[in-house]
């Protein structure tokens, strides 16, 4: 097979920032998806309906020109959310979802969650009217190691807060272990996960064996071999409860090449280059459509998109190193392999 159409994807899970940096990334997105969920980790975040009015402003003044590119907004969960002014901001579909970080657990997180039984109420609201939480699913105790991370926030948060507040519709996002695979898998209709592109790709002697790679760190920190296998087949077997959520998150080079980095790849540019190649290697180019595309939209209770986009193999092709802001350079995600799959147009 050597051409692939799809209906455009979506991207439910992605990092825009703001100003020059909004500028600079915005197409590499547009380019290819027809939608994306915009993260809410500004700073200061969006926690109020008019911050998410006002940046999904900003956004659409930065799209390309003829783009149809449609931001889906997030409000950022605080202790102090306002059940009223989030209800409402529901009920007029100007956001699509509400996110939470554990206060301290990733990029821009200080203003979320460190006493949970605070946003109950939020929840059960949340739950009623069917608006799905995603989370950024790590502990943030300092005594748990960070590869234990994601592991442990489902036994000890994620799963009492799922039996506290019944019917409460999550994202478990950007999962990086077979622990969460499993746990999504055994979950019901109310669970689902995303997966980024660069989760299955590199494990984490892709960022700390023969070197430091900066430019593989993220968070959750990718883990050991069998777990980005777990990835790969939860992503790659069509399950609905599976689907992409690329977290590429901009960081300058500059921000990324310190002696305290920060955490954050880059794979707008060429996801869906990498994604083909990753499925083609496991016979499931069939099934790359539900992911990028289906399972998504499914799930949020919106259609499919219309159009098409074609996939074309060829030659290996030529992804640009980095793209440049005007304030400095992001470098893309290196794969590490040749990619011979690019969208046509
Ligand atoms: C994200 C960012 O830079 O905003 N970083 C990351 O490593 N994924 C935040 C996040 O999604 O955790
Ligand atoms: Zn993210």
């Amino acid at each position: 097979m050597d051409r692939l159409t799809l209906r455009r994807p979506d991207d439910w899970h992605l990092h825009l920032r703001d100003g020059a940096m909004l500028n600079a990334v915005l197409p590499e997105t547009a380019r290819h998806f027809a939608r994306a969920l915009i993260m809410p980790n500004l700073v200061p975040p969006v926690v109020t309906a008019a911050d998410a009015a006002d940046y999904r402003d900003r956004i659409l003044a930065a799209k390309p020109r003829g783009s149809r590119f449609q931001p889906l907004m997030t409000l950022y969960l605080t202790e102090d959310t306002d059940v009223r002014d989030l209800r409402a901001a529901a009920e007029i579909g100007l956001i699509s979802a509400v996110k939470l970080y554990p206060a301290g657990a990733t990029t821009n997180s200080a203003s979320g969650v460190t006493d949970f039984s605070k946003v109950k109420r939020v929840l059960e609201n949340m739950a009623q009217i069917g608006l799905p939480l995603c989370v950024h699913g790590e502990v943030t105790d300092p005594a748990v190691d960070i590869f234990d991370r994601e592991a442990a926030f489902i036994e000890t948060v994620l799963d009492p807060i799922r039996r506290d507040v019944p019917g409460l519709r999550v994202v478990m996002e950007h999962v990086t272990t077979s622990d969460a695979v499993d746990y999504v898998r055994g979950g019901g209709d109310d669970i689902v996960a995303t997966i980024t592109t660069h989760h299955l790709v590199i494990n984490r002697n892709h960022i700390l064996a023969g070197g430091i790679r900066p430019h593989y760190y993220c968070l959750p920190v990718a883990k050991r071999e069998s777990h980005r296998r777990a990835l790969v087949a939860a992503a790659t077997s069509g399950d609905p409860s599976f689907f992409l959520g690329t977290d590429s998150a901009p960081h300058l080079d500059a921000a990324k090449l310190q002696p305290c980095g920060c955490a954050g790849c880059f794979t707008a540019t060429n996801t869906l280059s990498v994604l083909a190649e990753v499925f083609e290697a496991e016979g499931a180019l069939e099934r790359l459509e539900a992911f990028t595309s289906l399972n998504g939209a499914a799930f949020y209770g919106i259609e499919a998109n219309d159009e098409r986009i074609v996939l074309v193999k060829g030659d290996p092709i030529n992804v640009p190193p980095g793209i440049l802001t005007d304030e400095g350079v992001v470098t893309v995600f290196d794969p590490g392999m040749p990619l011979h799959w690019h969208v046509e147009g």
